[in-house]
């Protein structure tokens, strides 16, 4: 019964960056021009923008995603010893068209056919999702694309994922939250939602009080999830 009720979520949530979109991809489009230090570039980027939303949050000092990426990137770059002239606009206009993850698109597509409901919830301001689900050719797909911008605080906060249930007007048990972020599917599972933690690059587990429902490695056991959801 329980199984039942986890493989026939009402919605399906996912997270924007990192789950469907890849970060990285801006860094390698323009690793010719970078250089060596693209894939360590990339990587304090990404983990100071995170780094920079939680403590934006704890500060009660809200800065837009938008914001928070590019002084992200400039700590980025000044680690890395520079760039040269240009490079770092082309990285932020980059991020605007970020790679969508190979499976992202007919799985989406197919979870849509068969009948789910979709959504993004994501840090991303309306702005930055918008261009990021035309860039890959996501349109059509989602009953709603919510920014936490609309909580005007950043994920982990349950103002955040109350963004969901107030959209559909359902119980945070009827959603099925996907992210490959495992702090925000700690932070998901806290606030009540059904969760997937799509661990894309095998990395160890962690938050054992509040543990993912399933573990996938990308986006297709979802389809799987869902026919037997109609099965049950
Ligand atoms: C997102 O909210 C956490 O970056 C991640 O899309």
């Amino acid at each position: 019964m329980e199984r039942a009720r986890m493989n026939n979520p009402a919605i399906l949530a996912f997270d924007a960056y990192g789950t469907l979109f890849d970060v990285h991809s801006a860094a390698a489009r323009l690793e010719a021009m970078i250089g060596p230090e693209a894939g360590r570039l990339s990587q304090i980027w990404r983990d100071k923008q995170l780094q920079y939303t939680w403590v934006r949050a704890l500060m009660d000092r809200h800065q837009d995603f938008e914001a928070v990426t590019e002084a992200a990137l400039d700590h980025a770059i000044a680690t890395v010893g520079g760039l040269p002239a240009g490079v770092r606009e082309q990285l932020l206009d980059a991020y605007l068209s970020l790679d969508a993850y190979g499976e992202v698109r007919e799985v989406l597509s197919a979870l849509k056919a068969a009948g789910a409901r979709l959504a993004i919830l994501s840090n991303g301001t309306p702005r930055m999702l918008d261009a990021a689900v035309r860039s890959s050719g996501l349109e059509g797909l989602f009953d709603a694309v919510l920014s936490i911008e609309q909580a005007g605080i950043y994920k982990p906060s349950p103002r955040v994922y109350r963004l969901v249930t107030d959209a559909f007007d359902i119980a945070p048990e009827a959603v099925s939250f996907q992210s490959s972020n495992r702090w925000d599917v700690a932070g998901a599972s806290a606030f009540g939602f059904k969760t997937v933690w799509v661990n894309r690059t095998g990395q160890a587990d962690e938050f054992p009080d509040l543990p993912a429902d399933r573990i996938v490695e990308d986006l297709r056991p979802l389809l799987e999830m869902q026919r037997a959801s109609r099965v049950a």
